[in-house]
Order: structure tokens, then C-alpha cells, then sequence
């Protein structure tokens, strides 16, 4: 299938979003897409796939001219996408996620559940996928709801899939399954619309590259003609040299300890401890706890057993009231779920943790308010007309620099990043680590999990890495290498 899309336009109200893209994929191609957060890529697709009108331009499927009025009726031309915020319905089972609206029905009209389990094993074992069909989906974690989405998008047969985003929670591991999928999709002409951030990947799988900046596209070349340096000029419109700003950790006192923490089946006898102004990596393959962990510290989930220690004294965190009270603070890894309210604005957003410290004698100062905010949205680029837009109409980059802005305002003493860079553009990247050396600076601890190794690599003072629940090591900055950290992860001495 050859799709081009020629000066196509669209407006959010005044927000112009498209303002004359152009875009052409041939049949068998895997296509790069890359702008920094906000710069229209996803919005380029949902156009394409009829969830939005365009305001202008035309559309071309074959030579023919073609618009869709909704994305069904565009998988049902043959073209999938693959949303960057999964689309999964987390009290269904995962097999009745991938069959939602399209279930398979016996000849008197029943579920043909063994059917449908067959075609799902089929497509799970072509990913190298064992999470169980009958579990919920809610309960998986945002890795398998990728693989999950990943799965329903090959089952649709489709001639064009557009991934936007799909491996930011994925491990190497499944990373690699999916450029083999995608690398066999090709050869049976398949076409692929590849939305990253991650150049490594763009530069290994894809044969064309499209840039866009500010709703316009910069320019498309082959592969082979570019290199790193350039599409990222085109993407920011100037150099940027050094992707990690330089540390000059100046650590102090220990000020936070966890002593063998334990929660059945998870994880056990969790300890370590953080200094104050000190980043402490935390690495290890998908599934192997790191997150549970985390949410057990910030009083998310239970423990069985272990203990907390703040400033030299034992602390109970039954509830994250409790954890940001003491001065904790935690960015998910799951914005979705747990780190915004979609229907709020920005603004309501950035002050929910701190709403106390704005209002001593319960009257909300607004002035103060909005300085704050004005101030956060500025320090971090979050691109908006205005500090009242709903979170959920914000880019998917976007929305994570507002879930980092908020916990960065209650002026935390420990702050636990889970993937803080998730989705976000090379700039923007830039900005949240610097802001993470000005924290420690300040002489805030903070602990990163983070599955991209040049990142933990880059940016942390002390690495430890778990597997399968336990840490197998500790790794001081200068002696890490990506492959300890891989042996580590692995289950390897
Ligand atoms: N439904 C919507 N209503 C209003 N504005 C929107 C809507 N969807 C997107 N926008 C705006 O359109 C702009 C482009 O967003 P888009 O999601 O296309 O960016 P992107 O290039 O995919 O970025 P990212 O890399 O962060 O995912 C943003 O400024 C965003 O706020
Ligand atoms: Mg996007």
C-alpha cells in the first residue's frame, strides 16, 4: 500500500498543529518519524486514521483520493495504529483485550473461546509473548500492555501498522523480537510508520527517516544519508552536543535506608541506601521488580516485612499521603494510571501534591499559584498555549513533563523516578537530567529506575541492579558498563 499525505492542516482551536505536512510511505517500508514532543507526529497519524477531521489537504492510498471518517473504518482499509497511550481496558482478561469488537463467534452465535485462545497463542509465541490469556490486563505491566497492544495489531492483518512509541517500556529482549516481527512484516510488504525517540533504533531498522518540527515536515531521506548529528539539528533546529550534562556529585549524609524489604512472590530482602545529592540507578530486565519495589516504599502497595528509615529515624508508610508527607516524591512509570488526571488542566495537575502549601489558612493564593506554574511550564518546555489546557490534550512527551513538574514542586527529599524519560524528546531529555542535577545539588536524593542503559550509564552515581526480585549488584559510576549491568540483570555473576 503507498499512502501520501500532501499539506495537510489542522487546528485545535487556535493551536496550529499541522500546518502543511507532507508525508509518503511505500509499500514495504519501515518509515522513521521523529519531532520533538509536540511537534505533530501522532497528531499526523490520527488525521491519517480518520480520528480527526483534516482541515485541509489530501490524502492519497493507491493514487486514489481517500478519508477516513474513523479509525475502524481505517483498519478495516488496512491500516492499524498502535496509540502511544495503550488502549487497554484493565478489568478485562488480556484475551478479551484483543478480541474487543472483533470476537470470534461459533455457528450458533456463542464466544468460540478456543478459537480465539489459538490465534492469540499463535501471535504471542510469534513475539516470544507468556503472559496468560485469562490474566487481567490491569495487573500486567505496562511492558506485557505493550506487547498485548502489539499482538492486536498483528492480528488484523493489516498493511500498514504505525507504531507510535513501542518500546519505550519494553526490554531488550522484546525489543529485539519485535525488529525480527517488524523485519519479516517488511518482507511481506508490509508497511511500517516508526514513531521514536530513540535514535539506536531508528538508525537499525528503519530505510527512511521523516522529521518534523512545529506541524511542518523538515525534510525526508534515506537511512543511509543521514546520521545521528543531523536529524537531530533538523529536529530542535540547532546543535546539541552532549546528550548527558555533566555530574558533579557532592554528596552528603545518608538519608534514606530501606532494610530487607520483602512482599512474597515479588521481591525480597530489598536494602540499600541513598546520600543526599546522590542519583542511584536502578537497572534490571522488565518484570524483575523494580517498580514493585518502588511502590511499596511510597505506600502504594504492602510489604510483608522491612523497614524504612527517613533522616536517621524509622518511618510506616501505609499510604502516599503518609510517603509525601515525610517528603517523598514518585514519578510513575504509568502517567496513565497514576501519575495525571486527564480531564484536569496543567495547572490543576502541577499543584495537586502541593495544593496544602498554597492555601496556610485554606484560601488558595492564586497569584502564587500560577507563578509556580508558570515557572515549571517554563523550566521544563511543556508546550502549551496556556497553563488551563487539559492534560489529556497535551503530546505524550508533554504529558510526562508535567508529571515530573508536579512532584518536583513539593520539594521533595527523595525523589523516586520510575522511567522519567519515557517518550520524551532528546531536548526535553536534556532538561529533566539537568533538572536532576540541580535537585541533587540541592541535596535532594534521588533514586531512577530506568531500562535505557546509555541513561542509567550516563546519569547515575551508584548502579544496582536487580533480577528477579533481589539485588544481584552494586555497581559504583566508573566501574558500570553496559555489560555487567546486562550480566547482572541476567542472573549472572
Ligand atoms: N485532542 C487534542 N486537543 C487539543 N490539542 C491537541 C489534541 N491532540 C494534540 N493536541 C496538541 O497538538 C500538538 C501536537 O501533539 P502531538 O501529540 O501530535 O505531538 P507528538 O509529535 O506526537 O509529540 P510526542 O513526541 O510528545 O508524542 C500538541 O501541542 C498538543 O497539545
Ligand atoms: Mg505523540
Amino acid at each position: 500500500m503507498h499512502i501520501e499525505m500532501r499539506n495537510i492542516y489542522k487546528a485545535f482551536g487556535t493551536n496550529q498543529v499541522l500546518a502543511g505536512v507532507d508525508f509518503d510511505l511505500a509499500s514495504g517500508e519501515v518509515h522513521a518519524l521523529m519531532g520533538e514532543n509536540g511537534a505533530g507526529k501522532s497528531t499526523m497519524m490520527n488525521v491519517l486514521t480518520g480520528l480527526h477531521p483534516k482541515d485541509q489537504g489530501s490524502i492519497f492510498i493507491d493514487g486514489t483520493e481517500t478519508s477516513f471518517s474513523n479509525p475502524k473504518e481505517a483498519e478495516q482499509n488496512g491500516i492499524t495504529f498502535i496509540h502511544q497511550e495503550l488502549n487497554i481496558w484493565p478489568d478485562m482478561t488480556v484475551l478479551e483485550n484483543l478480541f474487543i469488537g472483533k470476537e470470534i463467534k461459533t455457528s450458533i452465535g456463542l464466544l468460540n473461546t478456543n478459537k480465539m485462545k489459538a490465534l492469540a497463542k499463535s501471535q504471542f509465541d510469534r513475539l516470544a509473548v507468556s503472559i496468560p490469556l485469562d490474566k487481567e490486563a490491569g495487573s500486567c505491566s505496562v511492558g506485557e500492555q505493550q506487547m498485548i497492544e502489539i499482538a492486536k495489531a498483528l492480528m488484523t492483518d493489516a498493511k500498514v501498522i504505525i507504531m507510535d512509541e513501542p518500546t519505550a517500556a519494553l526490554t531488550e529482549r522484546e525489543i529485539a523480537k519485535l525488529f525480527e516481527v517488524i523485519s519479516s512484516l517488511k518482507k511481506e510488504g508490509v508497511s511500517i510508520v516508526y514513531i521514536s525517540h530513540r535514535m539506536e533504533e531508528i538508525f537499525a531498522i528503519c530505510d527512511r527517516i521523516t522529521v518534523m518540527r512545529d506541524g511542518k515536515t523538515v525534510d525526508t531521506k534515506p537511512i543511509p544519508e543521514t546520521n545521528f548529528d543531523e536529524v537531530v539539528k533538523k529536529m530542535v533546529g540547532r546543535e546539541l552536543t552532549d546528550r548527558y550534562p555533566k555530574r558533579n556529585p557532592q554528596t552528603g549524609e545518608t538519608i534514606f535506608e530501606v532494610k530487607g524489604l520483602t512482599k512474597s512472590g515479588v521481591f525480597r530482602d530489598v536494602s540499600f541506601s541513598v546520600r543526599a545529592g546522590e542519583i542511584v540507578g536502578i537497572s534490571g530486565l522488565m518484570g524483575a521488580g523494580r517498580t514493585e519495589i518502588m511502590r511499596a516504599i511510597f505506600g502504594l502497595d504492602s510489604l510483608d516485612s522491612g523497614e524504612i528509615w527517613l533522616n536517621g529515624s524509622k518511618v510506616t508508610i501505609k499510604a502516599p499521603s503518609k510517603a509525601v508527607e515525610s517528603g517523598i516524591g514518585f514519578i510513575t512509570e504509568n502517567r496513565k494510571e497514576e501519575g495525571l488526571i486527564l480531564d484536569f488542566s496543567i495547572k490543576e495537575n502541577m499543584v495537586l501534591p502541593t495544593l496544602a502549601s498554597f492555601a496556610p489558612k485554606g484560601i488558595i493564593n492564586e497569584k502564587n499559584q500560577s507563578d509556580f506554574v508558570d515557572m515549571l511550564i517554563k523550566r521544563l518546555t511543556v508546550k502549551t498555549e496556556s497553563a488551563e489546557t487539559a492534560v489529556g490534550n497535551l503530546s505524550g512527551g508533554n504529558q510526562q513533563k508535567v508529571v515530573i513538574a508536579k512532584w518536583v514542586g513539593i520539594g521533595p527529599k527523595v525523589l523516586i523516578l520510575d522511567e522519567p524519560t519515557r517518550g520524551v524528546d532528546v531536548g526535553a531529555k536534556r532538561e529533566i537530567y539537568e533538572l536532576m542535577n540541580e535537585l541533587t545539588s540541592r541535596g535532594v536524593a534521588i533514586i531512577m529506575v530506568s531500562s535505557e542503559l546509555p541513561e542509567v550509564l550516563g546519569m547515575s552515581d551508584r548502579i544496582l541492579v536487580i533480577h528477579e526480585g533481589k539485588i544481584t549488584g552494586e555497581l559504583p559510576m566508573g566501574q558500570a558498563t553496559q555489560e555487567k549491568i546486562m550480566t547482572l540483570a541476567t542472573g549472572g555473576q
